[in-house]
């Protein structure tokens, strides 16, 4: 009981929901996932990658909800815990997890500060002429400024932590259940207009007509990794939350919910980004600047659209607050559960502190270290490659495995079955099967294709 108190006792089932979805939703959706699709060449790749969310990725969400759910404890203790019977070489995934935690949170910090740049120029473009705050040219400006991202990323962690350490969390939740449902309306204005642009049936027949020879030998392993990211899996994320669920609350149907969403909303980011993309330059763009490069010039030519790109950027800075504060919050709860001692205060400003010192890093990645080309990419997209492409398997293929082998069938079935709910009866089997044997052996075939793609 005392430490269901320090984890924060949790509150309504829809609290839990917004709380998962928040988390879920972010930068991801909105920032990375258009332009992944545009590297790995359109239909073919959306196709997998809607398949691997459903298939793999849903299960795996729910392996992680029950793990956090049946133990009461974060990552860290959890597979610890089941390290005993599955190896226990396994705690390395978890500890794995909460490094990669702050280092992810470190690199979204950066394109959050990234955010914040284009929500002030939005709102200094009231007071001045439009043109001084022209996209393009602010863009560059933003770029070739590595200290102005790092201050931006730096201002954006200050706010994390900030939340995180009042515990004032329940409000901002009460916040963003306004600001969400205004940015749902706000992106689907925007699909409409975007919908109407010329290139549009260009564009959906990039987006949805699966052309597998643009696949690359990466391609299954990029769909795979995207998905671990975009639905929080393999961060220990989605363990905390479950550990926050209540008794009567059943994972598999919110784990299923969270990946729907998560998934729809990746949909219709892509149907909104790429219309404007294809206006703007008729290539694909492959660029992590993709979206912060067509979405504020478009605007701005419109009427009414400072107001407009104003509302937007506040909304997505919100969605990517919220998911900054659950990678911030997961750090924060598995050390203060191996750490008894450790209050919840200093323990997430050290954390917090730690990731804004590694953002120095993609901080400066445009301007500093410009000329660093690793692989011929830049810092940035290297360090992103080398945490979503490479650990972020490894890691969530851990956990996973963890759970596999260190829980006897009769208690899997105990976590999964919902008496009350006929369809998990039917799903049991599916998921058991899943877990076992098609998640593992696809994320290695991902892994292996991915090393192949590193000789030809
Ligand atoms: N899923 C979030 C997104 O899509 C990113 C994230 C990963 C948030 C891990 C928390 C934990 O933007
Ligand atoms: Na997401």
């Amino acid at each position: 009981m005392s430490s269901n108190v320090r984890r924060g006792a949790w509150r309504t089932r829809f609290g839990f929901y917004l709380l998962a979805i928040g988390s879920a939703c972010g930068l991801g959706n909105l920032w990375r996932f258009p332009y992944v699709v545009g590297e790995n060449g359109g239909g073919a790749f959306v196709l997998i990658y809607v398949f691997m969310s459903l298939a793999i990725g849903a299960p795996m969400l729910i392996n992680e909800l029950i793990m956090g759910k049946t133990s009461r404890r974060s990552v860290l203790v959890a597979t610890q815990r089941l390290s005993e019977k599955a190896g226990r070489g396994f705690r390395w995934a978890g500890r794995f997890s909460v490094i990669l935690s702050i280092i992810v949170l470190s690199y979204y910090a950066v394109i959050s500060g990234w955010v914040l740049h284009f929500l002030t120029q939005f709102l200094i473009s009231f007071f001045s002429p439009p043109e001084i705050v022209t996209a393009k040219t602010n863009l560059a400006a933003l770029m070739s400024n590595g200290w102005l991202q790092f201050m931006l990323a730096s201002a954006h962690l200050l706010i994390t932590i900030v939340v995180v350490v009042k515990g004032v969390q329940e409000g901002l939740e009460k916040f963003i259940s306004y600001t969400m449902p205004l940015f749902a309306t706000l992106v689907l204005l925007l699909v409409l207009r975007s919908f109407s642009l010329p290139s549009t049936p260009e564009v959906l027949r990039f987006l949805f007509y699966p052309d597998f020879s643009k696949l690359t030998w990466s391609s299954l392993n990029h769909a795979i990794g995207h998905v671990f990211f975009t639905l929080s899996v393999g961060f220990g994320t989605m363990v905390t939350f479950g550990s926050y669920m209540k008794e009567d609350d059943h994972a598999p149907t919110a784990g299923f919910r969270v990946t729907v969403v998560d998934t729809v909303i990746s949909l219709i980011a892509v149907v909104m980004i790429f219309p404007l993309a294809f206006q703007a330059s008729n290539v694909p763009l492959t660029d992590p600047a993709l979206m912060f490069e067509v979405l504020p010039r478009y605007l701005l030519g419109i009427r009414g659209g400072t107001l407009f790109g104003l509302a937007f950027f506040v909304c997505l800075y919100m969605a990517a607050l919220n998911a900054s504060i659950g990678l911030l919050e997961v750090v924060v709860s598995n050390w203060v559960d191996v750490q008894k001692k450790m209050q919840r205060g200093p323990a997430t400003w050290y954390s917090g502190l730690a990731a804004l010192s590694f953002a120095i890093l993609p901080a400066l990645s445009s301007s500093v270290f410009k000329e660093v080309r690793l692989g011929g990419r830049s810092l940035i997209e290297a360090l992103d490659s080398l945490l979503i492409n490479w650990m972020l398997p490894l890691i969530a293929l851990g956990i996973l495995m963890a759970y596999n082998w260190g829980t006897t069938d009769k208690e899997k079935e105990l976590n999964f079955v919902d008496k009350d709910k006929f369809v998990s009866y039917t799903m049991y089997p599916h998921w058991y099967f899943i877990s076992r044997w098609v998640a593992p052996g696809v994320i290695i075939l991902g892994l292996l294709m991915q090393v192949l793609d590193l000789f030809f």
